[in-house]
């Protein structure tokens, strides 16, 4: 369901790059749906890079899927003329860390279709700060975890504020029930962590507390 989600993002007729790809099941499944023209499935890894390998072959669709070993966005090159790229299933400083080391890789013309696994709001900051503008945003739950997709596209310059760049500003807007779920679950959490601590009376730097106290205030704002 979470790779389906992400699929919904990639614009028809899409010239992809999954980075981080693993076995190319993204790239395999929209090119067998016709959803997609061409695809570069990218792999820092020898194992991942080898399943990849073996699933684009076995889909027969090798001419169209080239399967490479790149860290990052090393994988896109010029002439792939790519204009959608898809990190997914990574931490979203990982995330955030490729698109910063890969800079150069991109046109400013593709569309970002980003899943993080946790680390949300460090990469909508990079987002913001290099000039994109969140255009789509999910939240969805899968085997007792929640994921986020971030989609975005080079616009005019946007300014998050801080709760925004933490819950995202579509999400913050739209009030999804699984958005909803997501932070009513967070919000025990953080309340658990702050009785424990008061009880425990753990020597946790001050800064810290503040932080999780900070952050269970926004998100109980939020659900109010
Ligand atoms: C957990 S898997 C996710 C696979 C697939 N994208 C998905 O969402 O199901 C993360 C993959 O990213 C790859 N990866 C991590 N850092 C990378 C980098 N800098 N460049 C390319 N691939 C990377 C890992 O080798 C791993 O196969």
């Amino acid at each position: 369901m979470r790779l389906e989600r992400v699929a919904a993002h990639v614009p028809a007729g899409a010239r992809l790059a999954d980075i981080g790809s693993d076995h190319a099941y993204l790239p395999v499944a929209l090119m067998a749906r016709g959803a997609i023209a061409a695809a570069v499935a990218g792999e820092v890894a020898l194992t991942p890079f080898t399943a990849a390998q073996r699933t684009v072959h076995e889909s027969g669709f090798a001419q169209r899927i080239s399967v490479r070993r790149a860290d990052g966005l090393g994988a896109i090159m010029a002439h792939d003329d790519i204009s959608a790229i898809s990190l997914c299933g990574m931490g979203g400083e990982t995330i955030r860390d490729i698109l910063e080391a890969g800079k150069a890789h991109l046109s400013g013309r593709e569309r970002l279709i980003l899943q993080p696994n946790g680390g949300e709001p460090p990469l909508r900051q990079w987002l913001m700060d290099n000039g994109y503008r969140i255009v789509g945003e999910e939240v969805l739950r899968e085997n007792r975890f929640d994921y986020e997709i971030i989609v975005a596209e080079r616009g005019a310059p946007v300014a998050y504020s801080a709760q925004q760049l933490y819950f995202g500003p579509l999400q913050l807007q739209a009030r999804s029930p699984a958005f909803l779920l997501k932070w009513q679950r967070l919000l025990r959490q953080k309340q658990r962590v702050l009785s424990h601590l008061a009880r425990a009376r753990q020597a946790l730097p001050e800064a810290k507390v503040r932080d999780i106290a900070r952050q269970a205030r926004w998100i109980a704002e939020v659900l109010a």
